[in-house]
């Protein structure tokens, strides 16, 4: 049985299809340079369902995301939202993948739970005053550590942080890891590696 009602599953159908087809198109042997800002680079169904079942059992109403790209895991979150009766703000540098995502967040019946942030996400983490009860860090990786010295402060007790791509790609390894120390020596989070989707870090506030 799905998950959601048919507005959402038709949305996150759509993303899924452009997800293989570009999986498809970047393996390809010979493929021309991709501008990365072209892909979705999306959690994926797996990450999305746990992110939701993290979301809905904790009940979070105030949820962060931290790079929406075109909008995949937003309505994952949003959902999570609005089942929580809470709101999702969602931080992302281009205009252009916000305005894709926020089509994407009004077709699946999800414009409300959603407010977009565009700009440089270490500017608005700076400005936005939390707390926040769910995070979903999948920035660039290089600003996983930088975010997190941001956003620790304005988690609530209990919050839950889920940080994407721990395991894939390769090349975000040395990031990736830097970051799980640095969670881990916060000395305030209990944290777990799931090998979900891209691998996910799964941190919780005491
Ligand atoms: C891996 S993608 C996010 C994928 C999305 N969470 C999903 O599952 O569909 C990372 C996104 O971070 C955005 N980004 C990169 N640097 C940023 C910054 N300094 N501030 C805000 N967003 C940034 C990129 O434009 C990109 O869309």
């Amino acid at each position: 049985m799905p998950l959601f009602d048919p507005a959402i599953e038709r949305i996150l159908a759509e993303f899924e299809r452009r997800a293989e087809e570009e999986s498809r198109r970047t393996a390809a042997p010979g493929t021309p340079g991709i501008a990365l800002d072209d892909l979705l680079l999306s959690v994926g169904r797996e990450a999305g369902t746990l992110l939701y079942l993290l979301a809905t059992g904790a009940v979070s109403r105030r949820i962060l995301e931290v790079g929406s790209s075109y909008g995949y895991s937003t309505v994952w979150l949003g959902a999570a939202a609005r089942a929580n009766g809470g709101k999702v703000q969602s931080l992302e540098l281009k205009d252009f993948k916000i305005e894709h995502a926020r089509q994407a967040l009004t077709r699946a019946g999800l414009s409300s739970r959603v407010e977009f942030h565009e700009g440089d996400c270490l500017e608005t983490l700076k400005a936005l005053p939390g707390p926040f009860d769910f995070v979903l860090l999948d920035v660039w990786k290089d600003l996983y550590v930088p975010c997190f010295e941001l956003m620790h402060p304005k988690l609530a007790p209990g919050a839950i942080i889920c940080a994407d791509n721990m395991l894939h790609p390769e090349s975000a390894r040395p990031h990736a890891d830097a970051y799980r120390r640095r969670v881990r020596a916060a000395g305030d989070l209990d944290s777990v590696l799931v090998e979900v989707g891209n691998g996910i870090e799964i941190s919780r506030k005491r």
